[in-house]
């Protein structure tokens, strides 16, 4: 049953005072819907959000976003009470890797160090050297002695990094399906549509999108140079949730999406009235087993020193 206005702020409400009474806070990702991210104490990409977990004082962390964000949440703040208002919002990238076929990938190419991406399951992260994001993969692999590096799980981003960085890498044959589904024949269109706007694109889009974009930024960069860029109109090349936050934050600014079926349906599994029950109930509670989350951490620690 749809919920009206009025339901809607009363859930608000209700929200609010929970997580008053239960020292919680709600944090979402970028590319959650436009209702979450507006009831949200914090919106940013999975990094930040899983940065910030370790410092706030909350007892409890809504984390409205897909598994391996509140796992990764969990694993640097373990003290804390990680909940995921859906378990069943996964992530298809992190998903196309695991820990046992990466153990035998380690074992065909011995030696080499292995570099994931924290779209990954803490069993990967757990067998990974040094983790990365889109934000900081090239600044980590051209920084790195090594010539060949095992990349995991995300083909695309490998690719581009392997451009930027002349290094090679062993890339995973993963990809994101929303990032993929961008085709330059959408770009070509939103161009035609906004013969003026610059295009930027997330590394997660194939090869042959990103040759064609004006700038290749993260989530997060993406938000940072919105501030910053003298463009006027954006065709923004990656899931639209994130084009909610750009346009609140510059008002004066046009984003146009580069695809408009580019929707990350795990993302979008997450709801206001799953976030009221999930501060109800507190479940689902996000669990991750101490020996592999002290690799895991480990892994992610060596990245945010790094950078
Ligand atoms: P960020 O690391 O920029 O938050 O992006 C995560 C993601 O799922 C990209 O598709
Ligand atoms: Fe995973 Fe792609 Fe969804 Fe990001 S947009 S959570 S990489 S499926």
């Amino acid at each position: 049953m749809p919920v009206n206005h009025v339901g809607q702020d009363q859930l608000k409400k209700k929200i609010e005072d929970l997580k008053q009474a239960k020292q919680a806070i709600i944090f979402a990702h970028n590319y959650q819907p436009a209702e979450i991210q507006d009831i949200a104490d914090v919106v940013g990409d999975s990094l930040e959000l899983s940065r910030l977990a370790a410092q706030v004082k909350a007892r409890m962390i809504i984390f409205a976003g897909v598994y391996f964000m509140a796992e990764t949440a969990k694993i640097l703040a373990p003290d804390k009470k990680v909940i995921l208002p859906e378990p069943e919002a996964g992530c298809p990238l992190a998903d196309m890797a695991n820990r046992p076929d990466l153990c035998e990938m380690k074992k065909k190419f011995p030696g080499r160090k292995v570099i994931s991406y924290v779209n990954t399951t803490a069993g990967v992260k757990a067998e990974t050297d040094i983790c990365c994001t889109s934000a900081n993969a090239v600044k980590l692999v051209s920084c790195l002695p090594d010539e060949e590096i095992i990349f995991v799980p995300d083909r695309n981003l490998a690719s581009y990094v392997r451009l930027k960085t002349g290094k090679r890498l062993i890339a995973w044959n993963g990809y994101c399906p929303v990032h993929e589904e961008i085709r330059v024949t959408h770009l070509l269109e939103a161009k035609t549509s906004h013969p003026e706007a610059e295009i930027w694109a997330h590394p997660e889009c194939r090869p042959e999108v990103l040759e064609k974009a004006d700038r290749i930024l993260s989530t997060g960069q993406m938000m940072k140079e919105a501030r910053l860029t003298a463009a006027r109109e954006i065709i923004v090349a990656t899931e639209t949730g994130l084009l909610h936050r750009l346009s609140q934050e510059n008002p004066g600014k046009k984003f146009y999406p580069a695809r408009a079926e580019a929707i990350c349906q795990e993302m979008k599994k997450i709801s206001p009235e799953k976030v009221y029950r999930a501060l109800l109930e507190e479940k689902t509670e996000v669990v991750v087993d101490e020996e592999v989350a002290a690799k895991a951490r480990a892994a992610i620690n060596r990245m945010i020193e790094f950078v």
